[in-house]
């Protein structure tokens, strides 16, 4: 049988950076399931279609393909209907419309059996906001990782920064409150944590600390 590691927490709290050096460390495959929500949300604005529960997002839904894979080097690639959009999705904007779609059950229901079959056939560190309330509510370790809104805003304002792009603190901040706020009040799949899952607080803990945590955590706990 596989094993499978939740991972959820808010916007910030260095889920992805964390587990991709866990998962590595384990020897486990790392599966980023905001970058599904993120590839629906940019099917979306190109398509022109409100991010909103409606017949619209329901026929855009049965119209594209969303397909997840691996690269050589391990790193987790999304395709919309085939195209490599894993850049494209890491937009500000990208994450605000991400933020609205995944609050439409229809875009949940059809992003979960693909979730489940990585968790089937491998060993998998997956992180997301409902991985261990909804998707692996089994899973053998359930990890809630959070820190203050102002550490995880200036964490993404460096990434931004160090990416080249033209970004302010204060609207950082802004969306991460917002986005905060959006994923833990939507009606479908709201951000809380698991049942039985271990509370880890990065606000005081650098990259490596935080780690090393979680690698203790796993290790305790499978
Ligand atoms: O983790 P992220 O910032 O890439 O996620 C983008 C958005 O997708 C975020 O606002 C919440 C949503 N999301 C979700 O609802 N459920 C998940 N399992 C993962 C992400």
């Amino acid at each position: 049988m596989s094993i499978a590691i939740a991972l959820d927490g808010p916007a910030g709290a260095g889920k992805s950076t964390i587990a991709k050096r866990a998962a590595a460390a384990l020897d486990y495959i790392y599966v980023d399931t905001g970058a599904l929500y993120r590839t629906i949300g940019l099917a979306a604005s190109r398509r022109g279609v409100e991010p909103v529960a409606s017949p619209e997002v329901e026929e855009m839904l049965k119209q594209i393909t969303v397909d997840l894979t691996f690269n050589d080097k391990g790193e987790q690639v999304v395709l919309l209907d085939g195209e490599d959009v894993s850049g494209e999705i890491r937009t500000p904007e990208a994450s605000m419309m991400a933020s609205k779609i995944s609050a439409i059950p229809a875009v949940r229901a059809y992003l979960l059996d693909l979730q489940r079959d990585m968790a089937k056939t491998h060993n998998v560190i997956m992180d997301g906001r409902d991985i261990g309330t909804v998707v692996l509510p089994d899973a053998q370790v359930k990890i809630f990782l959070t820190a203050s809104p102002e550490a995880r805003a200036g964490r993404r304002y460096k990434e931004l920064v160090e990416k080249g792009m033209d970004v302010k603190y204060e609207d950082i901040l802004q969306d991460v409150i917002t986005r905060d706020y959006n994923d833990s009040h939507r009606e479908t799949a709201p951000l809380k944590p698991a049942e039985g899952c271990v509370m880890v607080d990065t606000t005081e803990l650098d990259l490596e600390q935080s780690i090393e945590k979680i690698i203790s955590v796993i290790k305790e706990n499978i």
